[in-house]
């Protein structure tokens, strides 16, 4: 193990025993528990996806089978949750895909991983950020409370058919503005803190989701599958072309409901200050997705059961099933479960973002600042409020659209990388301790792999291309600066 790290990961082990120039212990502090780890997992995971999406994967591709492409995006994230699970508990410092990519591939693939990590983080919590100031608006509205659109939503739109940008004539998205510089100062605050007021809104948004699947339930009645196009009422609609309905639509509907597992995976960037990393990572990973997992097959099931799925290719598919179930009073509730559903994401995409910064301005990769910790707070300081200007800025200005499919592919490929990365070293350090080990690691990580890329290909071109650029100015970067400043490079 020693010859391991040695070899490896030098500037990794160096993180644990850092201090500032001030002399300021720059460790961060270990206070979350088992528990706060599943809690970071859920909050990061529930939100647009299952409230949002679930709707259009029934209406244009799978029907009441939604339930089945659940169920396979949550093998796909199993296969990656159990690889991550295990790189988490053999190498439990903070850094995520980044830092298991830096320990089994080298520094090169780990930056590749490091950069595309912003996608799934900070452009995904500019992302949500838009749709939670959406989701405001309307919820202040019902309220008599008109909220202008001058002043939520971007100064810029961009039409995708004519590839320009063009004035809105809005100013500033101000509540998306206004949630990210909220949550970033909580975050600054102390990680105790930020579980803890993660914790609330996580316990809140299960109590609206299962008032939705007790409510639902007794209304629930197969004669709701069959439609125009499903006359039978099968519970897979026959097919009608490629990604729509019968198995190629499950399929479809598997990539498309994806969106809605991201997140779970976030639990490993607070390694370090979990109290017990090696037993608790896998129990925050495994145990936030099986969680999750469940909930969304049983949302599929039901909602599919209490409407015909035709006619839930709408923004609000819940809100659609509640007042189709007669119980339109849980209409105002749902719409604050998912205000709070997407405070947690933001807040845990927030939180994860600054500590892969940290971990890899640590290697040298980035400006040494980035790896601050607090004197007091024991927070990388330095990232979260760097991290919060940025996407403040991009959710106040651009329209969601545009990323959200690169969220997706983004996170996709971190999958493969671990899955790879978790093969890798079982073959190449057979004799590591290893906590938790994923089971049969043969099937899991080439599974990992090939499952993550082929919902990658599931994705269109254009969203391919936005990857591409994206990783040409990270290499750009990594050439211009991490290479020259590398620890590894200084220390040879
Ligand atoms: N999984 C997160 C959501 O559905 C990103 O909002």
């Amino acid at each position: 193990m020693a010859n391991f790290w040695a070899r490896k990961s030098t500037a990794i082990l160096q993180r644990e025993a850092a201090q500032g120039d001030d002399g300021s212990l720059q460790i961060p502090k270990r206070a979350l528990s088992a528990l706060n780890l599943v809690g970071l997992g859920i909050g990061g995971t529930i939100g647009a996806g299952i409230f949002v999406l679930t709707g259009h994967a029934a209406a244009a591709n799978a029907g009441p089978a939604v339930t089945l492409s659940f169920a396979l995006g949550a093998v796909a994230c199993a296969c990656a949750g159990l690889c991550y699970a295990e790189l988490s508990s053999t190498i439990p410092i903070s850094g995520s895909a980044y830092t298991y990519a830096y320990a089994t591939m080298g520094e090169l693939i780990a930056w590749i991983i490091g950069w595309d990590l912003i996608l799934e983080y900070a452009v995904a919590a500019a992302a949500v950020a838009v749709g939670w100031s959406g989701y405001v608006v309307n919820l202040a509205r019902d309220l008599g409370l008109a909220i202008p659109a001058r002043f939520a939503s971007a100064p810029y739109v961009f039409d995708a058919a004519q590839h320009t940008w063009s004035s809105s004539g809005a100013i500033l998205n101000i509540p998306a503005v206004f949630v990210v510089v909220v949550i970033s100062a909580v975050l600054t605050v102390g990680i105790k803190e930020t579980a803890r007021f993660n914790d609330f809104i996580v316990v809140l948004k299960l109590i609206v989701i299962l008032l939705f699947i007790v409510c639902a339930a007794p209304t629930f009645s197969i004669a709701n599958w069959v439609t125009s196009g499903n006359p039978a009422g099968a519970f897979i609609p026959p097919n009608a072309g490629p990604g729509m309905f019968g198995w190629s639509g499950v399929l479809r509907g598997a990539a498309v409901v994806f969106f809605a597992y991201i997140g779970f995976d976030a639990v490993s960037t607070a390694a370090q200050e979990a109290r017990a990393p090696d037993r608790d990572m896998p129990i925050g990973i495994i145990g936030s997705l099986l969680i999750c997992t469940v909930l969304y097959v049983a949302v599929g099931f039901i909602l599919t059961g209490i409407v015909p799925y035709d006619r839930l290719d709408v923004p609000d598919p819940i809100a659609v099933g509640i007042d189709a179930a007669g119980v339109g009073w849980l209409g105002p509730l749902i719409k604050l479960g998912i205000i709070l559903g997407l405070t947690s994401v933001i807040l845990v995409t927030l939180l994860a973002q600054p500590r892969i910064f940290r971990a890899m301005a640590h290697d040298g990769l980035l400006p040494p600042i980035a790896a601050r910790i607090h004197p007091r707070f024991r927070t990388p300081y330095v990232a979260t409020t760097g991290t919060g200007i940025v996407v403040a800025l991009l959710a106040g200005l651009l329209p969601i659209g545009l990323i959200g499919e690169l969220v997706s592919i983004g996170t996709l490929f971190a999958f493969a990388i671990v899955s790879l990365g978790t093969l890798v070293l079982r073959i190449t350090e057979p004799g590591l301790k290893r906590p938790f080990k994923a089971p049969a690691i043969r099937l899991v990580g080439p599974g990992g792999v090939l499952v993550s890329l082929f919902l990658m290909f599931g994705l269109p071109a254009d969203t391919w291309i936005r990857l591409a650029v994206w990783l040409a100015i990270g290499l750009a970067i990594y050439f211009i600066y991490g290479s020259r400043h590398s620890r590894i490079a200084h220390a040879s």
